[in-house]
């Protein structure tokens, strides 16, 4: 097994200190709700919200497409709902990677019935190729190629997480 790097960990670093500052930026004076989507978004929500200067609450909800493997299925299940209530906040969704779109429109169509005060979508990946539904990413940390990648919270088959770097997997 071999990987090919396709974001090192200081192209990463910068990048996402610039999108916690371009979101400070717009969010001034304001507290930004962050939601983790699991699992594939911690390692950018931990790095993100640091990099953040203005403050913020996190709650984490976990989602699976049915069925394994490299491809969502188009069936979206909630598998942990979130803690608190959006009502009221200015709300991120985090999420490792925009692919077809259709985890985040299933997402957004759930958060906006809870009445958040404002709803944006912040993905460390980007797939533009491979997009079947219409999909708003507001913060985008890098577009990538349609390769299956791994590292930097994303897994194949819940392997490669760890990894701080982005890589594709080369047998
Ligand atoms: P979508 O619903 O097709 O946009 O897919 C979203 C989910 O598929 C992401 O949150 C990832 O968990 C997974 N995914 C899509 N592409 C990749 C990839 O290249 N590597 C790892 N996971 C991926
Ligand atoms: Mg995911």
């Amino acid at each position: 097994m071999a990987f090919e790097t396709l974001l090192t960990e200081e192209q990463i670093a910068e990048r996402v200190k610039e999108i916690g500052q371009e979101i400070s930026a717009d969010y001034a004076g304001r507290t930004v709700h962050l939601i983790c989507v699991l699992k594939g978004a911690y390692t950018f929500l931990a790095d993100l919200a640091r990099a953040m200067s203005v403050p913020v609450t996190i709650d984490f909800l976990a989602v699976s497409s049915y069925g394994k493997g490299k491809t969502s299925s188009g069936e979206v299940q909630l598998t942990k709902d979130l803690d608190v209530s959006l009502s009221g906040r200015d709300v991120i969704v985090v999420e490792d990677i925009a692919d077809t779109g259709i985890t985040l429109s299933y997402l957004l169509a759930m958060l906006e019935s809870r009445q958040p005060k404002s709803l944006k979508v912040a993905a460390f990946l980007s797939k533009p190729s491979r997009r079947e539904v219409e999909v708003p990413v507001d913060y985008v940390g890098f577009e990538v190629p349609d390769r299956f990648v791994v590292g930097y919270g994303l897994d194949d088959d819940q392997r490669y997480r760890e990894l701080p770097y982005v890589a594709v997997v080369v047998d």
